[in-house]
């Protein structure tokens, strides 16, 4: 059967990353979290002091990006990949809120965008494959085969959020959460490069309440009426 792009952006924390990994799952594809590569680059700046609370230094992180190597390498036990800077594994590391907090700035920088999309578009050259973010269906993959752009109220958002990082052990308030999940989606939708916005083309899916299965169910029938 022929293989296909399945682009799927959206807000922060619509549940992108949860569907495109059963998705991937399901059609033997692969799936890229573009989102942890802007989180990777993020946490090589915060580890270097380069951004911080109240400072950037956009220039000397641009300088040092050559220096930045990131891969996912797949981890048969949890059954998707896992993100690696410079040999690092740092899956756990750029969930924190931290990373969350100075992700968007980072991802506002034309350099970074350059270098992360140009990798995309490699990965994703013998299709296969299903990717998340915030530009694929406009810029990584334009003529992506099926596009996808997820939203729910930003309640909804911050609440999923805020349950999986207690999950996860990390403390703080539902409050700090929504405070995150609304910040960077005016960022990533006001920035200069590469905004979110909906590419015309794509198929809109709110999920605030649609179950995982319902939201699977709907973009497989897409995907298979798109190959
Ligand atoms: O998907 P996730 O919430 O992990 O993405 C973290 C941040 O990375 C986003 O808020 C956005 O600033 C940036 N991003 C982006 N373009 C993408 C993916 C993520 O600008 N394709």
């Amino acid at each position: 059967m022929n293989k296909i792009v399945i682009a799927i952006d959206g807000f922060s924390s619509t549940g992108k990353s949860t569907i495109a990994k059963k998705i991937a799952k399901q059609l033997n594809y692969i799936y890229v979290d573009t989102g942890a590569m802007y989180r990777a680059v993020t946490y090589f700046a915060l580890e270097n002091n380069f951004i911080g609370d109240g400072f950037f230094y956009s220039e000397k992180l641009i300088e040092q990006l050559d220096k930045i190597s990131i891969n996912f390498k797949f981890n048969d036990i949890k059954g998707f990949a896992e993100v690696y800077l410079n040999g690092k594994n740092i899956e756990s590391d750029i969930r924190t809120l931290r990373v969350s907090q100075f992700v968007s700035p980072v991802a506002t920088l034309s350099e970074v965008r350059r270098k992360l999309v140009e990798q995309q578009q490699l990965m994703g050259k013998d299709k296969g494959m299903v990717m998340d973010g915030r530009d694929i269906g406009t810029v990584v993959f334009p003529d992506a085969e099926l596009k996808i752009f997820m939203t729910a109220s930003a309640e909804t958002r911050a609440k999923r959020r805020y349950k999986e990082l207690l999950e996860r052990g990390h403390n703080l308030s539902y409050e700090d959460v929504l405070e995150n999940v609304t910040t960077r989606d005016r960022i990533d939708s006001t920035r200069e490069d590469s905004p979110l916005v909906k590419a015309e083309d794509a198929i809109e899916i709110d999920n605030s309440d649609l179950t995982i299965e319902e939201q699977l169910d709907t973009i497989l029938d897409l995907a298979s009426h798109s190959i």
